[in-house]
């Protein structure tokens, strides 16, 4: 399930680290999840309720014993509608209540009441995290109850120690929720990702490029990594940082790409080229600035063609090839070009979009695309770019799935 439709609680413990939790909270509203938010009384000491309630703009539920909260909100209700509960920051004192099974305030009763999957953020002084009884306290918490532990961080701690026990960074948080929500339906698999334009010098200073952001390959990357596969991105210029924890190597040219390429798909199992590869490239790149004085009032720049990376990977397949898909960026005969680029460049798969359609394409954060392989073409109604990713990943996983079961070879 995608952060975007997911139901979080937020778990807020009492050390100096609770403030942090309104910026976990924050991230994952903009992610746009569901985020409801229960305090211990301690954490009340270090951050108040009205942060939370007017980051999630929903009650928070900080007291398991007030009429008022158990009407408003009902700690099962909390515990039962959540698909994940995130303590955050964990203490040595929360860590070591969840480990005896209590339930005697709100953060612990919702822990102990709820079937989803719990993610404990621990942060505590560095000697209470040594502490061979916390040490024990999270082991029994991983075995016994299969909660997942995200950090702590190493570093200058507020207690005036250095080592092991800063709370993770929210963004790390955030990512290791965004995993436990996803199907692990690509462990095991190795996918490549190409993304972003290709810039072609026309001298030091100028080049030949187009309007691409990356962002629908950096989403497609971050959801592969989400859903367990080895990612390799291969990332022409792009302004959009790449997910954290996927292997990234940044190009600039289609020669670039395709040599990086080349290396990564060895032995991959899917190659998703959502890169827009300059076409063309400068017949000759200028060592010098050229000068506007020198050139008059006309100059022309002769241009020739960059190879195709995807059908040359297409074309040249010997062996256990892995899975292609192509990106198809339109303007008209959308379907119908679609097609020919899947059998002109022999792929298995083209994602088509029409990127004269407001809200798709190029820069902004959302698209609208259509799967087109050999037997079908399957409309992915217009949403974010990371729930696109997840909808063309879920046809990667069923063709991954039908060649592994199949003995026919995937195309001639
Ligand atoms: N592609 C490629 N190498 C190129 C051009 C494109 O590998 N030199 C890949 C893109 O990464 C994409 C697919 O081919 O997956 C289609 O790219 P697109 O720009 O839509 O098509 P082109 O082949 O460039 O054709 P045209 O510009 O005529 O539409």
């Amino acid at each position: 399930m995608p952060l975007a439709r997911a139901k979080i609680v937020v778990a807020v413990g009492g050390g100096i680290a609770a403030y942090k939790a309104a910026e976990l909270v924050r991230l994952l509203d903009k992610a746009g999840a569901h985020v409801e938010v229960a305090m211990t009384s301690r954490a009340q000491k270090f951050i108040g309720p009205m942060t939370f309630q007017a980051l999630t703009r929903r009650p928070v539920f900080t007291d398991l014993f007030s009429l008022a909260d158990e009407g408003q909100i009902g700690h099962i209700q909390l515990a039962d509608r959540a698909d994940l509960v995130i303590v955050a920051p964990a203490t040595a004192n929360v860590i070591a209540r969840l480990a005896a099974g209590m339930a005697d305030d709100a953060v612990s009763a919702i822990v102990l009441a709820t079937r989803a999957p719990v993610l404990l953020a621990p942060s505590m002084n560095v000697n209470m995290w040594n502490h061979p009884v916390t040490q024990q306290n999270i082991r029994r918490l991983a075995d016994v109850a299969g909660y997942r532990v995200v950090g702590p961080g190493d570093g200058f701690l507020a207690c005036r120690w250095t080592g092991p026990g800063r709370l993770a960074e929210p963004a790390d948080i955030v990512e290791a929720a965004a995993h436990l929500l996803s199907p692990q339906d690509l462990a095991g698999k190795k996918l490549v990702v190409s993304a972003g334009p290709t810039y072609e010098a026309i001298d030091p200073v100028r080049f030949v490029g187009n309007r691409s952001s990356g962002k629908m390959g950096i989403a497609l990357a971050a959801a592969a990594q989400r859903r367990g596969a080895d990612v390799t991105l291969v990332l022409g210029p792009s302004a959009v940082p790449p997910p954290v924890g996927v292997q990234t190597r940044n190009v600039e040219t289609a020669a670039q790409l395709q040599w990086a390429l080349g290396d990564a798909v060895k032995g991959a199992d899917a190659v998703i080229m959502t890169a827009a590869v300059a076409d063309y490239r400068p017949a000759k790149e200028a060592k010098e600035k050229l000068k506007r004085g020198e050139l008059g009032s006309k100059m022309s720049v002769a241009l020739v063609a960059n190879p195709d990376v995807l059908a040359e990977l297409g074309t040249k397949r010997k062996g256990k090839s892995p899975l292609l898909v192509g990106f198809a960026a339109e303007t008209e005969d959308v379907i119908a070009n679609a097609r020919k680029k899947l059998s002109a460049k022999k792929c298995d798969l083209i994602v088509a979009n029409d990127v004269g359609e407001p809200n798709a394409g190029f820069s902004v954060d959302t698209n609208h695309v259509q799967l087109v392989d050999q037997n079908e073409v399957v409309d992915v109604p217009p949403a974010s770019k990371s729930e696109v990713a997840h909808r063309i990943l879920d046809k990667v996983v069923a063709m991954l799935t039908a060649d592994s079961t199949s003995r026919k070879p995937r195309r001639k």
